[in-house]
């Protein structure tokens, strides 16, 4: 069974998903959406940098819309509501990193309405959140009992994303502290990030009298420091601490934090990764403990992952290889908990196609 893909948006997400779904043996990508109109009557594969494939992309949401299709990775810079009932409602189903991990029922009756009309399903997804701060965390402790306290933790060069809207705009780096800090981080990828940690609570079954906390600091630049949105300077911000956690009798339960630096030079306070480097670590306090951590999401170089970075590799491919689960799905919002084990698929000149 071949599942027909719409590729909604072409940044660094987008852009690797149109490459993931061009060699993955049971998808076939039919229609694309860009928003910028210079991007617009260009070849999808052109635009990805993987040559032509036939489909050509347009800025006009009903042009795509009129292509028959069975799902839509929908990866724009911030998520609207309302194109992603009306794509659920249509009946295509629609995998996005952008939200919707473990929403609250109770304020999703909008697209859970679409979803029972379209007979369609949402799933949201992605590396951070949407992979290491609730799908491995929960994998990992099945191997523990007794379980105290869960944590997920992402340290990053962030020189090496180059998604300068998401940088500048969304993370709030090179504005002052008190902008970054009354930015619209904490909000938008915060309510991603807080349901992770809700779904770990759910699904581990810790007591529903958790309280949900944020913290954020920031650390300014010392010195003027390249970055994808141009140089910061000194006293602006150019790394960002983020944790999302819930907390029982003053005990932090599950925790999922971001360590965003622009380098490990020029900084105040000195943050910096430690002796294992840029990494992700998923720790489980229980009987027995256990700290996974994960490398190779994050780039060699400044350079390799300004041209390519793993990590939106890494979340576009989880997108990628939920489709054919998320295609198969009873109509709903579906998260890791109904969809079970999501596999990757071997190279086209391995596997059996
Ligand atoms: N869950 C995770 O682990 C995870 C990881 C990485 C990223 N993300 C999220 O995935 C999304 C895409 O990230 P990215 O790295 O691909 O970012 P990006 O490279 O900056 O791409 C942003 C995309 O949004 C489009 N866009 C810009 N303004 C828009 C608007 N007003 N309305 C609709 N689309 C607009 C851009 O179109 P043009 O190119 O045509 O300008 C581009 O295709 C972001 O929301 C990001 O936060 C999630």
């Amino acid at each position: 069974m071949t599942y027909r893909v719409v590729q909604w948006a072409t940044g660094g997400v987008g852009r690797a998903a149109i490459e993931g779904v061009a060699r993955h043996p049971d998808l076939e990508l039919v229609a694309c959406w860009v928003h910028s109109a210079s991007k617009a009557g260009r070849d999808a594969g052109e635009i990805a940098g993987i040559g032509p494939l036939g489909v050509i992309a347009t800025d006009d949401p009903d042009e795509v819309m009129r292509v028959p299709a069975d799902c839509v990775i929908y990866a724009p810079l911030v998520p609207d509501e309302r194109i992603v009932e009306r794509i659920l409602r249509s009946g295509r189903n629609v995998v996005t990193p952008v939200g919707w991990v473990f929403p609250d029922a109770r304020k999703s009756e909008l697209l859970l309405d679409a979803c029972r009309e379209g007979r369609s399903s949402l799933h949201g997804t992605g590396i951070h959140p949407g992979g290491i701060t609730e799908r491995f965390p929960l994998m990992v402790s099945g191997l523990s009992g007794a379980v105290t306290s869960v944590r997920a933790e992402e340290f990053s060069d962030i020189r090496t994303y180059n998604a300068p809207d998401v940088v500048g705009d969304i993370m709030g780096f090179g504005g002052t502290p008190a902008e970054a800090l009354a930015g619209p981080m904490a909000q938008l990828l915060g309510g991603g990030f807080r349901q992770s940690v809700r779904m770990v609570l759910h699904e581990m079954g810790f007591r529903d009298d958790a309280e949900l906390r944020t913290t954020q600091e920031v650390a300014v630049a010392t010195a003027p420091i390249d970055s994808p949105i141009g140089v910061i300077q000194p006293g602006l911000v150019a790394a960002r601490r983020f944790r999302w956690e819930a907390v029982i009798d003053g005990q932090v339960v599950v925790a999922a934090i971001v360590n965003w630096l622009m380098g490990e030079e020029h900084l105040d306070p000195a943050w910096n990764f430690g002796p294992a480097g840029e990494r992700f670590e998923v720790e489980v306090v229980g009987d027995p403990p256990v700290l996974v951590t994960f490398k190779g999401w994050q780039p060699e170089s400044v350079e390799e992952g300004l041209r390519r970075n793993p990590g939106v590799v890494a979340t576009a491919m989880h997108c990628v290889n939920a489709v054919p689960y998320v295609c198969r799905a009873d109509p709903g919002i579906r998260s890791y908990l109904e969809l079970g084990l999501i596999a990757g698929r071997a190279a086209p000149h391995l596997g059996q196609h």
